[in-house]
């Protein structure tokens, strides 16, 4: 159940299922182009809609409004120093500024960037410099029913060949990334990044850590990890980021605010990212973000280490995958963090990946429930170099669950209509692309739908359920 209480709310607004068939009309069949005036439950990401603690929104109202040198920044350092265990830390307005900025660093046409699994921004702003990417998870990651718990693990026996085919010189690091995101959100293990720490200490090779999602992952390796059981968030979190060279976050996730940052213990890795703060975000006192902010951001993290918040989400759904689960919905397990995802590839099995079944999954789901999800599977994905169209090893539809956002009626909400979706999915169709940006397509995309599935799924709701809603 919920630990916190709640203060502030905000009014939702369940809009009919016509009015909801014509804003997916507008918005190209694509859940990021919708209205938040039309969206009942929005289930599109964690990023930057966690819901802060009193404590933050009130150190907010303390912020030192200064160019340069604000104790709002010092605080913020301390609390990474404290929480994270960094020295130095360089802040920039997200987490995918904190990528440019190491992709400008450190890639160069031929570098090759090993990583458990990529992040559509991770992945952009490399090969944006010219470099290419590698997965390296390990098969068990790509079973849908599985009860392995550490499915974000780099394969180490690939990571090693691939450091021997391509020569170390042609690496300028190794991105781990905690709780792998497109995957499911699923974890790796403390042992895991020991033994990639020891591939890249034998190779000479940084690691880079994406710290974004890692207050849920240190939180499941102390449920699933052996050695960890009677550990504490503190100890998970700073052993974490101390087999790292660099660390960076998204703060809209990691520390329930705006913002993100770099940091790291190493002066030469410091000294060789500081000169492009300035130049792509703002001064280093500040990085582009707002100092109110700033001052969330340092509470949110000492936050992260609280396991009745940290708990609240993936225990949310784990409720919700485990239930789907039960009525035969098809689920990635076990539950991860970030959201429960639902695997379009089972669901939509008649559609074919060109059809892009996970995007027309989410576009299903809020036409008859309101509940905007977000597309993790061919749409999400980038053209090869040649420009063919790449298909994803999952097709996902993801139901965020945002920190102490929803409550467990909502959730059961969600069950609901996607239990009955899940029952009448044949009647889902595919969709095709009418306009395709030629950069991270997903977000701004347009596509309509192959035939008038959205209008047989309608009729069908409404028999069942009436003209209401
Ligand atoms: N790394 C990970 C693992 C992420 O999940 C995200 C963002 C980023 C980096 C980029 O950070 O958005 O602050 O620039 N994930 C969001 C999501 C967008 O919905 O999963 P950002």
């Amino acid at each position: 159940m919920e630990l916190h209480k709640v203060r502030i709310v905000q009014k939702l607004h369940l809009v009919p299922i016509e009015r909801r068939l014509e804003a997916l009309y507008e918005g190209g069949f694509n859940t990021f182009r919708l209205s938040t005036k039309d969206v009942f439950l929005d289930m599109l990401t964690d990023s930057g809609t966690n819901a802060m603690s009193d404590n933050q929104l009130a150190a907010m109202m303390q912020g030192d409004d200064a160019y340069a040198g604000s104790q709002s920044f010092y605080r913020l350092e301390k609390a990474v120093q404290d929480v994270l265990g960094k020295k130095y830390l360089l802040p920039v307005h997200q987490g995918r500024a904190a990528e440019n900025i190491i992709a400008l660093a450190y890639v160069k046409k031929g570098s090759l960037v090993p990583m458990n699994y990529h992040f559509t921004t991770a992945m952009a702003h490399i090969t944006d410099k010219g470099g290419q990417i590698v997965e390296l998870l390990y098969d068990e990651a790509y079973v849908v029913n599985s009860d392995h718990p550490f499915k974000g693990n780099m394969n180490i026996e690939k990571l090693e060949e691939v450091i021997k085919r391509h020569s170390a010189a042609n690496i300028p690091f190794i991105r781990m990334e905690a709780s792998t995101n497109l995957i499911g959100g699923q974890p790796f293990s403390v042992q895991n990044l020991r033994d990639v720490r020891a591939i890249a200490d034998k190779y000479g090779i940084r690691i880079v850590l994406d710290c974004s999602l890692l207050g849920e992952n240190a939180y499941l390796v102390l449920k699933r990890e052996e050695e960890f059981k009677n550990s504490d968030m503190a100890t998970v979190l700073k052993t974490m980021t101390g087999l790292a060279d660099l660390c960076y976050f998204s703060a809209r996730k990691i520390s329930s605010s705006r913002g993100g940052g770099m940091c790291t213990d190493r002066l030469e890795i410091m000294k060789e990212l500081e000169a492009l703060v300035p130049l792509y975000e703002g001064f280093l006192t500040y990085g582009g973000i707002s100092i109110r902010e700033i001052e969330a951001m340092a509470v949110g993290l000492y936050e992260t280490l609280d396991e009745t918040m940290i708990c609240q989400s993936p225990n949310f759904i784990k409720y919700l995958v485990d239930s789907l689960d039960a009525k035969g919905v098809p689920m990635i397990k076990p539950a991860g963090v970030l959201g429960a995802h639902v695997d379009a590839m089972q669901v939509c099995a008649h559609i074919p990946q060109t059809e892009y079944p996970a995007g027309a999954l989410a576009s299903a789901l809020f036409l008859i429930s309101g509940i905007r999800g977000m597309e993790r599977g061919s749409i999400s994905n980038q053209r090869d170099e040649e420009g063919n169209e790449t298909y994803a090893d999952m097709e996902l539809l993801r139901l965020a669950v945002p920190r102490r956002v929803f409550t467990l009626s909502q959730i059961k909400y969600v069950e609901d209509r996607m239990h009955w979706l899940y029952d009448n999915r044949e009647l889902i169709g595919g969709l095709k692309f009418v306009y395709e940006p030629p950069v991270l397509r997903f977000f701004m995309g347009g596509l309509e739908p192959t035939s008038d599935w959205p209008q047989k799924l309608m009729a069908k709701f409404k028999a069942d359920f009436g003209e209401s809603l």
